[in-house]
């Protein structure tokens, strides 16, 4: 069989150091693969004026599956000062590479998900009956609308005059802001569209079926944001009429769902929701399952396109550690969600047993498993180095072949 080729855009800070970890790993389990390096992010700004040249999008379109280490990001103003001195006057605008990458190829499903690992000091615990200690086990994979919502940037300060006049032909806005001036109005338009909303509902189902999920629990609004939420939630009912009677439909509000994800977490399957609040729900379901170091992700287009990355950013601040001390789970993990998605099923099964197996027996952690505040001077108080925890899952790797 041909050999696989991987798109593989390292980025920024730690983003360069968890991708190679990545790469060793699949490396060590037996997964035969080309990685094509790609340009993205600070250092491509600085020099170019642009942190996602099209050479890169050329790279990802012809080879469709692609890991994602991390990016720097900056406020424009910073990043201009930042740019070569050949290129002050150009007229160069920042703009974020890894939201130009999602908004380029749609990358419009964001699936995340939060498993926890047993063993991990970082896991969730809650007060039992009496006085026991419970620690529930939670496995969850929340799908993200990731290109819509009040996230697609249809927003303004100061409407112009056709929006302001728009907006006064609804009778809450008359009602509510009718005498308000337009320069003391700011509006982020929340838009769902039919097909998107479908895509992510579908994906989520289609998830919960193949993965053996009991509940797809719908985590939005309804009762208050009719339009957006409301389509969302009609949306998912008949899908599930349709399709999936099997599956438990469940509608819960982001609200109360930061409230109970405490309270029983285990008790939720696949969970599907609109951009903003796919957001905070993922964030919120990853700290109860270690946080940065554990929280993996996926970004799916509707023509193949597929981009594995860990949720954390580039953490400058430990990029240029002599020995680097991030956690490189969150980062391989990543990596075997592309294994799982281009059917490497059993590859990607090992990978995540090993990690499993490093983690349960507890003598090789990392400074955030340790809860230790990230100094060099870690590894002299018992975490391992980014390169020894990669290398005990290696090891681990080798033992269970
Ligand atoms: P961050 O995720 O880079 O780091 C926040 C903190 O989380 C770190 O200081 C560290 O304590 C911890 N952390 C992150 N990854 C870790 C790992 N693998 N192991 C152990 N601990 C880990 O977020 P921050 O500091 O807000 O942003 C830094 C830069 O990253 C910014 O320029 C931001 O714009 C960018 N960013 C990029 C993202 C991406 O590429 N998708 C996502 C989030 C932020
Ligand atoms: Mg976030």
């Amino acid at each position: 069989m041909s050999k696989r080729i991987i798109v593989a855009l390292p980025g920024d800070g730690i983003g360069k150091i968890v991708l190679e970890q990545a790469v060793r790993v699949l490396d060590a389990a037996g997964f035969e693969a080309d990685y094509i390096y790609g340009d993205i992010g600070w250092e491509f700004w600085k020099r170019e004026g642009n942190p996602l040249p099209a050479r890169t999008l050329e790279l990802v379109r012809k080879y469709k599956i692609t890991l994602f280490g991390a990016i720097t990001s900056k406020p424009n103003e910073e990043a201009k000062a930042e740019l070569d001195p050949s290129l002050h006057e150009k007229g160069y605008t920042y703009s974020s590479p890894i939201v130009g990458l999602r908004q380029y190829f749609n990358l419009d499903i964001c699936v995340r998900p939060c498993k926890s690992y047993k063993g991990n000091p970082l896991n969730f615990i809650r007060r039992g009956k009496g006085n026991t200690i419970d620690e529930p086990q939670v496995d969850v994979v929340i799908f993200r609308q990731n290109t819509e919502c009040l996230y697609s940037g249809v927003e303004w300060t100061n409407p112009p005059e056709i929006v302001y006049k728009a907006l006064l032909t609804h009778p809450r806005f008359r009602e509510n802001f009718g005498k308000v001036p337009a320069e003391e109005i700011s509006v982020s338009a929340r838009i769902f569209t039919r097909r998107a909303t479908m895509r992510i509902l579908e994906a989520a189902f289609e998830h919960a079926a193949e993965y053996d999920y009991k509940s797809v629990t719908l985590c939005e609004k309804p009762n208050v944001v009719r339009e957006t939420s409301g389509l969302m939630w009609k949306l998912a009912k008949e899908i599930q009429k349709r399709s999936y009677s099997g599956i438990k439909l469940l509608n819960t509000n982001i609200d109360a769902q930061m409230m109970w994800l405490t309270k029983n977490p285990e008790e939720y399957g696949v969970i599907v929701a609109g951009n903003m609040f796919g957001d905070i729900v993922s964030d919120a379901f990853a700290g109860l399952i270690g946080g940065l170091g554990f929280a993996c992700s996926a970004q799916f287009s509707s023509d193949g396109i597929a981009v594995f990355e860990p949720t954390h950013g580039s953490a400058p601040k430990y990029a240029d550690f002599e020995v680097p001390i991030v956690n490189p789970v969150a980062m391989i993990e990543s990596a075997c969600m592309m294994l799982d998605f281009i059917g490497e099923k059993e590859t990607c099964r090992r990978i995540r047993k090993a990690i499993a197996l490093v983690i349960e027996e507890g003598r090789v952690r990392t400074y955030d498993m340790l809860r230790l505040q990230g100094r060099p001077e870690v590894l002299m108080n018992g975490a391992a180095s980014t390169i020894q925890m990669t290398d005990a899952i290696i090891e681990k790797l080798n033992n269970n072949m």
